[in-house]
């Protein structure tokens, strides 16, 4: 959920599941004020591949890519089966709902990845040499589209071989971006989905769905000893692994210091909780979206949005392990 505030206007509701290229080609320093001007909304974020034109890359001002797609997962088939329209809502309730139309368009982890090894040759064709990767920032929040189309699937297969699946996978793209060049990576685990407006609907008393919130629990505990393992493995990676599930849950058991009063409902939405339908002309909206959780029914407001970017950069260790981003930046 969290660095995903950074490439979309507008800012709500923005999509989970993203690699977040950071090139810090120039002065750390500098890179570091882009990065903080960001969190505070000064400076554009960098642009969506699909709008990249040839010549932006030899701007001095290039500052990175962004190759996020919403809908997308860790296993190629998420997103793109007909689970995910049952997990979006039927198309009967929500007509206009761009996801459930727009299934196709999906860009899996994979394809983001060939996106960056084109960028990437075209760099190093104007640049030269190795500096193009070695220091820029990775950053990558996904697996919660996946954990949902297991889940919602009824799937018959055990929850630990599955999750064994999808860290496998996750290894995988992470190898092949170090091939490609990728040293410093900024993780986001899952943030607790089964509290989303979306799931709480199928609980009778608007609980979080607890089955779901074990499986991102679980997905971060295996996350973490992949990390551990792959960067004892190769020295000079460093990363910075962000407990969504913490930060999230924090906020969910105790809103108010956080300036949220609504942690249930969706902002934008119709039905239970806002939880029926995605955001649409016809949908209510809420006055205050600032004291919202949730901006739609899966997806956390700007202020959510930017509380967990303050929180991944400047965070303790509770949140976010073994460094926080902004020490990753430095590093
Ligand atoms: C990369 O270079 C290829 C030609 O080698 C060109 O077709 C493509 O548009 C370029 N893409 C970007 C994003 O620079
Ligand atoms: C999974 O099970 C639930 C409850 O038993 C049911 O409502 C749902 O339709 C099932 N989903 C699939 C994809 O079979
Ligand atoms: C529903 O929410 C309650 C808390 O309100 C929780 O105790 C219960 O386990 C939840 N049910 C499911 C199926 O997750
Ligand atoms: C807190 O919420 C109020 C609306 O109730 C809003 O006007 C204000 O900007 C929020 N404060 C912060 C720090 O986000």
């Amino acid at each position: 959920m969290a660095l995903t505030f950074l490439p979309q206007n507008p800012l709500e509701g923005s999509a989970m599941a993203s690699i977040v290229l950071i090139f810090s080609l120039y002065l750390t320093i500098a890179f570091l004020v882009v990065i903080i001007a960001q969190i505070l909304g000064l400076r554009r974020s960098p642009p969506p591949f699909l709008s990249l034109k040839a010549k932006s890359l030899r701007k001095k001002r290039f500052s990175g890519v962004n190759f996020a797609s919403g809908g997308s997962g860790l296993l190629d088939i998420t997103g793109k089966t007909s689970l995910s329209l049952m997990k979006f809502g039927t198309p009967e309730k929500t007509p206009l709902a761009a996801p459930s139309v727009n299934q196709k368009n999906v860009v899996s982890l994979t394809e983001q990845i060939q996106q960056f090894a084109t960028v990437k040759r075209n760099l190093t064709a104007i640049k030269g040499g190795r500096r193009v990767t070695k220091k820029s920032l990775f950053f990558i929040s996904i697996g919660s589209n996946d954990l949902f189309e297991y889940y919602h699937s009824n799937s018959s297969i055990p929850k630990e071989e599955f999750l064994t699946s999808l860290l496998l996978a996750y290894e995988n793209h992470l190898k092949n971006l170090i091939d490609l060049g990728a040293r410093k990576f900024g993780i986001i685990s899952v943030a607790p989905i089964g509290c989303c407006p979306s799931q709480r609907i199928h609980n009778t008393t608007s609980g979080c769905l607890e089955d779901l919130n074990d499986l991102a629990v679980a997905f971060h505990a295996r996350l973490d000893a992949l990390m551990f393992k792959m960067s004892s493995e190769c020295k000079d990676i460093k990363y910075a692994l962000g407990n969504a599930f913490e930060m999230t849950i924090n906020v969910i058991q105790n809103p108010l210091p956080f300036n949220f009063t609504q942690v249930e409902a969706a902002c934008c939405g119709a039905g239970k909780l806002n939880g029926e339908s995605f955001c649409s002309p016809y949908a209510n909206l809420c006055l205050n979206r600032d004291n919202y959780l949730f901006w739609d029914l899966y997806h956390p407001t700007q202020a959510a949005s930017k509380l967990a970017a303050v929180t991944l950069f400047n965070g303790g260790p509770q949140f976010v392990t073994p460094i926080n981003f902004a020490q990753l930046a430095m590093a």
